[in-house]
This record gives structure tokens, sequence and C-alpha cells, in this order.
């Protein structure tokens, strides 16, 4: 039968994730079913394929009362708490019992009722006794079987498990609904939730909703049926085998430790999966000895969550500092009241730029939603401004720098206010010397971020070539410096004067000049002196180098005080040799390449080393000013414009007897 075909498939595409049929081929099944159904409406039966596009809106949910009453969970928050739990079933049971363990979703409770196999209800948990019938809205859902693959199916069973909203297709839907101007979902949760209570199944449709299965309510006949189903690892299979999608990570531990590992590894993966969790459930394995433990006060005794803890939580924006970075930029920082979240006390959380203050709608004295996820550094979600008192005043994006006092510069349609006074600022000053420091630039080992702003403080660093102006006694003197660290410094001051000019361009703190493009530069420049006698046209011959960063480059370089800087760091003993892979004289000596197609035994880069090293230079963009283009195999359009702009076409030989004559 098609119908029974379309399920199979839809089971395969939805449930296992190994679909057999291209997009096509299934379009082209369903359409069929769907003629057909429209021939002959008396034959649509209520769990076809094809009943899952949703109903017209309805006025309200009716009350459902659950056979079995939906039940809650008992919490635990630490190492401890669980011992007691196991301790206590323990007791009972006179051993410790193997534990199942999974995800807790954060999503929302539902029953399914089949009767007979086929999907005749599905309910909110509501009270836990008595729930709202949303069977037309889960119905939509894929995840959810309209019948289930039983050959003998219960008279009744209802499955429990949860709705949830996939984190990208959440982030999809908010995206949708803002471009619409309307009101977007705070989290996957109550966008799952939103979905779940619409009243016009249709739109439920268009949500991206997922259904995992994790336990029965009622289930008629089933121990008589199969007396052979004893754990709950084989339940889930059972689920999984009826169609349902149950936890990929069901894990089984015999003792604490093991609960403790499971729990540690779900929260080390917890924000890669892509739906959100809370915590792990601990339930006991053996459905027999569920029977014994019984439930307390509607928890079943033989199960617990351990909830992570918890990643958001609100508390009082105290006040709002702007911290003045390397460029200059402003970047607002909120000062918190203390708050326990993700595991840490939070006192500070970043706000990224002015503009978000203003989405945010952030008022100082606001009760706030603090956010902070694994490792991610804390932010401020929102704020709440139904809980906004009459003192709470507005956030102002300062005028003067907070630091020097110089005056706040922002471009139109930049995020980004900047504080104008560049060195004049002991801010910049001391960012820009802890970038020029660095690892990844001069390199100057124990010269940290503590002792750089002491050492502005002090006045003794108004620009980095005063670093090779320290002195090893007046060094000695500041506290905490002791006669060896200040020998050790001097010595790495003294070694970080060998250098090279890439990492010097890019401890120089050129804005949008990182440390791929500094190595490019120097790779296409080989030297400083060309660096500063070029044009924009010029600079973006260098791969990444576009409009926006040579006219930076070409900013930073007509600035006397950079020129100035540089003479002195030279004069002081800093050096960056031309790499001896640049010649000068080289065959190809000031002549301009660019690459095209496939070339034999050598990658583009390796032929780009080879010109480089003749003494010539690689751009990417092909225009009049390039004197070579190397052609290889299969060489595209790049070819036809080089013909019609004249360029002459080396092939790979001709390229090759080119640097045998060097
Ligand atoms: S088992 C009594 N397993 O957590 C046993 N519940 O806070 C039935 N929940 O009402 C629940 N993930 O909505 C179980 N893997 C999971 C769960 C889970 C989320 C929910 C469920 C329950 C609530 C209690």
């Amino acid at each position: 039968m098609l119908a029974e075909q379309l399920r199979e498939h839809d089971h395969r595409y939805y449930i296992l994730d190994d679909p057999q049929l291209s997009d096509a081929q299934y379009d082209r099944l369903r359409a069929e079913l769907e003629s057909l159904e429209a021939a002959h409406p008396e034959l649509i039966s209520p769990d076809s394929p094809t009943q899952r596009v949703g109903a017209p809106a309805s006025t309200s949910f009716a009350p459902v009362t659950h056979h079995q009453p939906m039940q809650s969970l008992a919490n635990c928050f630490s190492a401890q708490e669980l011992a007691d739990f196991i301790a206590r079933i323990g007791k009972t049971l006179g051993r410790m019992p193997s534990l199942s363990a999974e995800p807790k979703y954060d999503g929302l409770a539902v029953s399914l009722v089949y009767r007979d196999g086929v999907l005749h209800c599905g309910a909110t948990r509501g009270d836990g006794r008595v729930g709202e019938d949303v069977t037309n809205n889960l119905r939509t859902l894929s995840t959810v079987p309209l019948r289930l693959r039983e050959a003998e199916p219960l008279p009744l069973v209802e499955v429990r498990g949860e709705v949830v909203m996939p984190r990208d297709g959440f982030v999809a839907l908010n995206q949708r609904l803002a471009e619409a101007g309307l009101k977007t979902f705070v989290n996957p949760r109550n966008a799952a939730a939103g979905a779940l209570r619409q009243l016009d199944s249709r739109i439920t449709a268009q949500r991206p909703l997922q259904f995992f299965a994790y336990a029965l309510g009622s289930a008629q006949g089933l121990t008589e049926q199969r007396p052979e189903l004893r754990t709950h690892q084989q339940l889930m299979q059972l689920l999984a085998d009826w169609g349902f999608c149950v936890s990929e990570r069901l894990g089984a531990c015999a003792s604490i430790e093991a609960c403790l590992d499971y729990y540690a590894q779900t929260l080390a993966d917890r924000d890669a999966l892509n739906f959100d969790i809370d915590g792990v459930v601990y339930k006991v394995d053996d459905l027999g000895l569920r029977e014994e433990l019984g439930e307390v006060a509607r928890a079943p005794r033989w199960a617990i969550a351990h909830k992570f803890p918890a990643q958001e939580a609100t508390t009082r924006l105290r006040e709002v500092e702007f911290q003045v970075g390397r460029t200059g930029a402003l970047t607002p920082v909120a000062r918190l009241e203390p708050v326990f979240v993700g595991g840490v006390t939070v006192s500070n959380a970043t706000l990224h730029n002015i503009d978000e203050l203003r989405r945010k709608d952030l008022h100082l004295g606001d009760q706030v939603v603090v956010r902070r996820a694994g490792d991610v550094i804390p932010e401020v979600v929102r704020s709440l401004p139904e809980q906004r008192s009459a003192t709470a005043t507005a956030i102002e994006l300062p005028t003067h720098c907070p630091v020097c006092g110089s005056a706040v510069e922002r471009t139109e349609g930049e995020a980004v206010a900047r504080c104008s006074g560049g060195f004049r600022c002991s801010a910049q000053r001391a960012e820009s010397l802890k970038h020029f420091a660095s690892r990844r630039a001069m390199d100057i080992d124990g010269l940290g971020d503590k002792l750089i702003e002491a050492l502005v403080e002090h006045d003794w660093l108004k620009d980095p070539a005063d670093i090779y102006r320290l002195d090893q006694s007046r060094l000695a003197q500041l506290p905490r410096m002791a006669e060896k660290s200040a020998t050790n410094l001097i010595a790495a001051i003294e070694r970080s004067k060998h250098t090279t000019l890439a990492r010097l361009l890019y401890a120089l703190g050129i804005r949008e000049v990182g440390e791929v493009t500094a190595a490019q530069l120097a790779d296409s420049f080989g030297a400083l002196e060309p660096i500063l006698a070029a044009d924009a046209e010029r600079l973006r011959e260098v791969p990444d180098v576009g409009e926006i960063v040579a006219a930076r480059i070409l900013e930073f370089f007509a600035d006397p005080r950079n020129r100035q800087l540089l003479e002195q760091l030279q004069t002081l003993g800093v050096s960056w040799p031309a790499p001896a892979k640049t010649r000068q004289d080289g065959v190809l000596r000031g002549k301009l390449f660019v690459i095209t197609g496939t070339l034999e035994g050598m990658s583009r880069d390796q032929a780009k080393a080879k010109i480089i090293a003749a003494g010539g230079r690689v751009s990417s963009a092909l225009s009049s000013k390039t004197d070579f283009l190397l052609a290889g195999e299969k060489a595209g359009s790049k070819l036809a414009k080089a013909e019609k702009l004249g360029v002459p076409v080396l092939s790979q030989a001709a390229f090759e007897q080119l640097l045998v004559s060097d």
C-alpha cells in the first residue's frame, strides 16, 4: 500500500537518518498518494502520512486525563546529593542497582496515546493528571509516528517523551520572525512551547520540533505480551523499534563514579548538541526493582535528575563601564551584582558595543538576564523592563574617553566608538604595548600585562621604543621585581631585537593587519622600505589586502609618529633582516606574477615561493600591471583575460626554464 510505503520512507528519513529515496522520488510517491486520496476522500485514514499538514484554527485545547499520571522527577545538584539518592535506594533494595543514564531534555513533556498502534491523542503534561489535547499539533511532527511499527500493537499505550526545538531551527525561526518585524523567542524551550500551543496547527507544522521518547505511561497488556522486557535499556530499544527517536547517549552506570563520569562527559558535550539539555537523568534500569521502590510526592523513587548549573540567571545591573582597547575602541562592560551562573560567580559581563546596549534596552539598575555557557565569556542577554524601577537611568555613550579625556568619535555606520587620543591615551598605550610584546608579535618573555600597566603608570613606557630604553637597575626597583627577574627581562628584550619583518608588522598593531596579513605583506615586499613607499594599488596586490586594509596601512605609515617609531626602533638595535628567500637580484626581480590552473609536481604555494626566491612577486588579481600569468593545466577564465590584457602567458615548462637560467 502506498501509505505504508511512504510511512516506511518517513521512518528511514526522520528517525533512522538513512533515507533510501531521493527527495524527488519521495515527492513523486507522496504526490501519488495525495491525488489518490483527493479522488477517494473516504479512503483517507487518520494515520496516513498526508495527515500531518495541520488543521485550521481551533478555539482552545480540550482537557485530557492521562491514563497514568505524568510524574515529575526529583532533582539533585551535587555529587553528595546523588550519593544520598543512591544510598537511599541501596538501602531499600539491599544493594546498589545498575542505573541507566540519559540526557535531561530542556523541552516540554508530552504523552502520546496509541490505540491499536494508531496515534489517538497527544497531550501536554498539564498538572500531571490532566493535560491539554494538542493532537493536531503533535501530528505535524515528523518524529511522532502516526502508526507504530508493530505487528501486534497493544490496545492502548502511552508513550512519554519531550518535544524540543533544535537550536539551528530556533535560530532560523527567530531570524524569520525578526525579519517580519515580529517578536522573537527567548530560548528554544519557549519557542517549542509556543509552537505546541498554536491554535492553528498549520503554524506548528512550519516550526522545527522534534520528539524524543523516554518512558511509557499506561501500557495495556505489555507485560503479558513481552515478559522478556525487564529493563529500561530494553524499553528504549522497543521504543526505537516502534519508530521513535530515543537518546543516542543512553548510558549504563554501575557505581556513583560511573554516574559522575557520565555527568561530566554529557556536560562537556552540552554545547555541541543541537538541542538544549539541562542535566542528566539516572533511572534504575531494572523495571521490576522500580516497582519495589515506588514513588513519593508524585515523583518516582527510582529516578533522579542531576541538574547542570543553570546557564542563565537574573541579577541587577549596577554600572556600565567603558574599557578602552588598543585601537581606542570603547567596549561597554556590565558591572553586576554577583550572581552564581554556569557554575561560577559572575560580576562582570561583556556588552560588546554601544548598539548592543540599545538593542537590549538596558538601563542602570535594571534586572538583567546573564548567561554563561560553557567556557564562554559571560554576557548580558536582555533586560527585564517590566521590573524596571522609576530610578533606573538610561546609559549614555561617553562623549569623552574615560581614561584620557580625549573626544570619543564614532564613524557613521560603524558600531564601534573610539577614543581619539591615540598614544596620548594611557589605556591605548598600555594595550598597544601588550600587543607589541605579545608572544606572536615581538615575543618579549616576562613583559606581561600587569608589568606593562605598571610601567605605563610610571610613565617609563610612552611608546614601544621605550621598551628598548628600559634600564635594569631601575626595573629592579619596581615592587615585586627581583634582581633576577629584571635580568631575565632585559635579556628577553635583548633577544626580541632580532626579529622578522612579519612579526614587526604585526607588532605595530596596524588596524586590520593581523598575523596572516602581516606575513603576506612581508612575503610580498621582502623589506620595510618598499612597504613605506607603496601606494594603495601596490598594496592591494598582496593577497587578502583589499581597499580598506590598504587604506589602513597607508594611514598608519603616513603618520610621522609611526615613521619616527620605526627609526627609533632601528637606532635602538631592533632589526628585521630581509628573509633569505627574497633575492633583490634574482632573474624575476620586480616581476609580478599571477598563478592559475594546476601545476604538475608543485603546489601553487611552492610556485609562489620559487617566484619570491627569484625576486618576483605574486598577486591573485590579474591586471595590466601583471608581468606574467603562470598557467598550469585546466587554467580557467584568467587565461582569456590575460590574452585580452596582453599579459604574456608562461607555461610551467617555460617557467621552469626561466628559473634554471637563474
Ligand atoms: S523520565 C517519572 N527522562 O523532566 C519519569 N524525564 O523535571 C518520567 N525530562 O517531567 C520522566 N528529560 O518532562 C525523563 N530523559 C528524561 C527526561 C525527562 C526531560 C523531563 C520530564 C519530567 C521533567 C522533570
